[in-house]
């Protein structure tokens, strides 16, 4: 009988892999792009979602930067931006803790600073571009309107909303639409959600087969929470039409949060804040005369909301 040796896995880092096995390379991600630092097999790191996305090497270009607590993840997605400047990308940042201004001076541009009460508004429920040229009720401004209302009455409540709810919040995103329309806007803004789920009409409760005050009832806790950004604690920001001659043509354009990083809500704010940007980018909004080309969308500290809404955050565009 032939007995075959067993020889046990060879496990190392690739620190002491490369000195076993000198020659060991991989073929990385090509030189084109900005520099990101030193690849561990050897070379260069270089990295560009845009170029990546081209070759077909990536089919979707977002990015997600991992790391413990004070490891460089701020600093180097700034010095990123930075060195993608000089391929004329540009850069839109939802930044919680307001340590994005010294880039934004860097660049000549003054942060766009929001807080309860302040002077800027941005209405999260723009609607953005819309794919099919007309109302897609899939990807539409409509689905796109009532998944962010809906991820955030869940955030708010910090539970999944039940049917009822939900059926609730889609009639009045109708009827809040129509509200705006009767003012001569496109746009709904939260109190006219609110407002519609709190007082809805009859013609929402007969679609859903049941009466006003059922209708009422239904909306009534989503409504309540998502009170909390229209009249409550949270009122100044996310509240109305978006503040007229906000500067966006720039290279950079930071949302500075830093007034509601330690509010429970910076999930739902942060939310509203990336939902603002990405129907913005999606409508061409700053991308006029003297801008254009790529734009980096970032959202720092995303965990705040990736731990808390179920919402989709495109990092590129
Ligand atoms: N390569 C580096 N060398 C020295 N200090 C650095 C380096 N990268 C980051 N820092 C500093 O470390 C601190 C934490 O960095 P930061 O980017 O805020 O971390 P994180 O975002 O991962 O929490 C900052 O004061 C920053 O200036
Ligand atoms: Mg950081």
């Amino acid at each position: 009988m032939r007995l075959t040796p067993v020889v046990p896995a060879h496990v190392a880092t690739t620190r002491h892999l490369c000195a076993a096995y000198p020659l060991v390379t991989e073929a990385g991600l090509g030189h084109e792009g900005v520099l990101v630092g030193r690849d561990l097999l050897g070379g260069a790191f270089v990295h560009d979602p845009f170029a990546l996305y081209r070759r077909g090497v990536v089919t979707n270009p977002n990015m997600v930067v991992f790391g413990q607590i004070g490891r460089g993840k701020s600093s180097f997605v700034k010095s990123y931006l930075w060195r993608q400047a000089v391929f004329g990308r540009r850069a839109w940042v939802v930044d919680p803790k307001g340590e994005y201004g010294p880039l934004a001076e860097a660049w000549g541009v003054a942060p766009v600073t929001l807080r309860p009460g302040g002077s800027v508004r941005l209405n999260p429920l723009e609607a953005g571009p819309d794919p099919a040229g007309d109302e897609d009720p899939v990807g539409g401004p409509a689905r796109r309107r009532s998944a962010l209302t809906a991820s955030l009455a869940v955030a708010c409540l910090g539970r999944e909303l039940r049917p009822r709810e939900r059926a609730a919040v889609d009639v009045a995103l109708g009827a809040a639409a129509v509200r705006a329309a009767l003012r001569g806007a496109v746009d709904p803004i939260l109190p006219e959600v609110v407002e519609a789920l709190l007082d809805p009409d009859p013609a929402g409760a007969a679609a859903l087969r049941t009466t006003v005050t059922g209708l009422a009832e239904d909306g009534r806790d989503p409504a309540l929470e998502l009170r909390r950004l229209v009249a409550g604690d949270l009122r100044g920001m996310f509240d109305g039409p978006t503040t007229p001659g906000l500067e966006l043509d720039g290279p950079l354009v930071v949302l500075d949060l830093s007034a509601v990083y330690h509010s429970p809500a910076l999930g739902v704010l942060m939310a509203c804040a990336a939902a603002w940007l990405q129907a913005a980018v999606g409508t061409g909004t700053g991308t006029g005369a003297g801008a254009g080309g790529h734009l980096l969308l970032v959202v720092d500290e995303a965990w705040a909301i990736l731990s808390k809404l179920n919402i989709q955050l495109n990092y590129c565009s």
